[in-house]
């Protein structure tokens, strides 16, 4: 959009999921106090930003995403000294901050939903409450993202509440006054701590159609396309009036509005139909400046998903690419067999194309996807599916630092078992493997302008895609090449490619050449 003074255009941003990233205090939980510790290994990668995943006061019933008091930092994670401490070390080093703020529900031990089951009717209508129908049963057919239905019934209301993720995670009514100043007050409140710009989370899922009409059923196509979630009944419905009735990416500009002009602001983009769609209404002037869809790892970034982009969303900035986060499993596992190879053949694609770029901590030490046992497992959603569900707990399996049984994450036992391969851990790492690739694509993205590119044309033969660039009146050609037979762009050397390739490109290489 421009406006932002100091913010690259196209940053690339990496995710730290506190918890997981160092326990400086021994809990076997990570803490704020690691993340300044290993502010210099985040600066030294060549990212623009640091997103931090929810550390605000929650019971941690999913993750931090059940928001208990959206102003305060949860003991757990430190202070909020530790927080400014965080924010002064990461503009130090030349990084912006970006923070989660989850505005679509609270936990259900906020105070105000709390309020709400004792019978305080203005806090009751800040969510969704429902009488049961005659029989009893739910209000409509609505249903949680999670699978089972979007609504639990509250005895001491005898209603049912609206949620449309977890049950301990109610869902606002963003319509109403109180709410939109609550969260106008929570936005300011960041800001004025020095964060520069928000990750909003579930924001298409912030409003609701009043009329609570059932939603239709959605077609086989959007079903089948689903890939995590093929077996969740939500992937059922057409989702036309339990979220984003009419304009409702209008919304955005209250977020705008409330963030500022100088904010940098990406909203998530969760399941739905039409998600490029969205992209383009929530990126609309004066709202947000970029959002993100599961399209891309859900796809595995392949040459349809990267078509259907290109030719749907023509300005790549408003896009955020991304292939992992503590939500998916690790893309190198599921998109690949785990290997280096397609570690770096997957951070060469995000280096190249044009946009902003979202790095979830350890994808850069090419940690695959670990598998854990029932008993292990806290996540509520992996446990639903048990043992086929989305593996987010595997995702979320703290980052080997160092040497010993916590390698280096912690001195007490870490909260998700660790049992990485040694040689994936940051001290293990060299600049030939995978950590240096990440910070060499980094470095070439910015020097040679790639995040900026627009894409002139695109065609796929086979499993070999051919993007053509043009950056700033210099024109590039990009090729990916998904299989594992060796192929012959007939381009001689590539410029930079994500393994040795002379002309002939192995399998699974993605490689770029200057015209
Ligand atoms: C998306 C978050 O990334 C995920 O972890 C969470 O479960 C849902 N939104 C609900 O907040």
């Amino acid at each position: 959009m421009g406006h932002k003074s100091d913010w690259p255009a196209n940053p690339a941003i990496y995710q730290v999921y506190p918890r997981s990233f160092l326990d400086t205090t021994g809990t076997g939980e990570g803490d704020l106090r690691g993340v300044i510790e290993k502010m210099g290994y985040i600066a030294e990668l060549g990212v623009d930003a640091l997103w931090l995943s929810p550390f605000f006061v929650s019971p941690m019933v999913d993750g931090g995403y059940d928001v208990a008091d959206h102003s305060a930092v949860d003991p757990r994670f430190g202070t909020m000294d530790d927080f400014e401490e965080l924010v002064a070390a990461a503009h130090d080093a030349g990084l912006k901050v970006l923070i989660d703020q989850v505005l679509n529900h609270t936990s259900d031990q906020h105070p105000l939903f709390l309020a709400a089951v004792e019978g305080d009717e203005s806090a009751a209508e800040c969510y969704l409450w429902q009488d049961p129908k005659e029989d009893g049963s739910l209000p409509n057919n609505w249903l949680s993202q999670f699978g089972p239905p979007a609504w639990t019934w509250n005895h001491k209301r005898r209603q049912y509440y609206f949620h449309q993720f977890l049950a301990a995670q109610p869902s606002l009514n963003l319509r109403n006054e109180r709410v939109q100043e609550m969260h106008h007050q929570e936005i300011r409140f960041w800001r004025d701590k020095g964060v520069d710009g928000f990750r909003f989370d579930a924001v298409t899922s912030y409003l609701f159609d009043e009329s609570l009409k059932d939603n239709p059923p959605s077609s086989p196509e959007v079903h089948e396309k689903m890939v995590t979630f093929r077996f969740v009944p939500y992937s059922y419905q057409d989702h036309v009036y339990d979220m984003l009735p009419g304009d409702g990416a209008a919304y955005a500009e209250n977020l705008r509005k409330w963030a500022g002009e100088d904010a940098w602001l990406l909203g998530e983009s969760t399941s739905g139909n039409n998600s490029l769609k969205l992209v383009k209404d929530f990126t609309e002037e004066g709202r947000l400046d970029a959002m993100y869809t599961v399209d891309m790892p859900e796809e595995g970034a392949d040459p349809e998903m990267l078509g259907r982009l290109f030719d749907e969303v023509s300005d790549l900035s408003r896009y955020g690419k991304w292939m992992s986060s503590h939500d998916q499993p690790r893309h190198i596992s599921v998109r690949g067999d785990g290997s280096d190879r397609d570690a770096r053949f997957f951070s060469m694609m995000m280096a190249v194309l044009p946009g902003p770029w979202m790095i979830y901590q350890g994808e850069e030490l090419g940690l695959p996807q670990p598998r854990l046992s029932r008993e292990e497992s806290v996540d509520p959603v992996d446990l639903i599916f048990w043992p086929d569900g989305p593996g987010r707990d595997g995702a979320r399996v703290p980052v080997p630092w160092g040497e010993g049984p916590a390698f280096g994450f912690s001195e007490g036992s870490p909260w998700l078992p660790m049992r990485w391969e040694s040689d994936r851990a940051v001290s293990a790492q060299t600049e030939e493997s995978t950590l240096g690739f990440y910070r060499r694509a980094l470095a070439a993205r910015k020097e040679h302008g790639w995040p900026e590119g627009t894409v002139t044309g695109h065609k796929t033969k086979g499993e070999v895609m051919t993007i053509d660039l043009d950056v700033d009146g210099r024109a590039w050609r990009a090729v990916f090449n998904y299989g594992t037979d060796t192929v012959s762009p007939g381009l001689g050397a590539p410029f930079m490619a994500s393994q040795h390739c002379v002309g002939d490109m192995l399998g699974r290489t993605a490689a770029i050449w200057k015209l």
